[in-house]
């Protein structure tokens, strides 16, 4: 049994990943507008990818009998200073997510909520790859700096990421 402030715990997440899917998708029509199509392939991926984190929420949700909680999506910024900055914010999100996750897996092992956190623990590795990945872009994008050459191949780079 799934105790209530669990419960709401999952569903907090659940919209959490659901404005996570909102950020990227912004963050792709931004990259869009500024002509770097492979880099906003990659960020519509992604902003796909937080859409089946938030469904398996959704589901697990609901398996164990609870009631799924739709709140309000907060509204994402639609505008960023660079491509840098767009994956400085992504970074930084993911290790706030990161957070998010580690605090619910804490409130199931003192709770002795073992089904939920052999859930969470999917949620806990991806997050290793999350700010692997997003650490990873950075810091090429940084090498490159702003030369138009570097950006350019980065890009095409980018836009041959494929749907998991
Ligand atoms: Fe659902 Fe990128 O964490």
């Amino acid at each position: 049994m799934v105790k209530d402030k669990i419960v709401e715990a999952l569903n907090h997440q659940l919209n959490s990943e659901l404005f996570s899917s909102y950020k990227y998708l912004a963050m792709a029509a931004y990259l869009e507008n500024e002509n770097l199509s492979g880099f906003s392939h990659w960020m519509q991926l992604q902003s796909q990818e937080e859409y089946g984190h938030a469904m398996k929420f959704y589901g697990y949700i609901l398996q164990v009998g609870g009631k799924v909680n739709l709140q309000n999506i907060t509204a994402s910024k639609e505008t960023w200073k660079s491509v840098s900055d767009v994956f400085e914010e992504t970074l930084k999100h993911e290790q706030e997510v990161t957070k998010s996750i580690y605090d619910i897996m804490d409130l199931t092992l003192a709770d002795k909520d073992h089904a939920t956190s052999i859930f969470l623990q999917w949620f806990v590795n991806e997050q290793v790859e999350e700010e692997a990945t997003a650490d990873k872009i950075l810091k090429k994008i940084k090498l490159v700096g702003d030369t138009k050459n570097g950006l350019f191949l980065l890009d095409r780079e980018m836009g041959m990421r494929a749907a998991k």
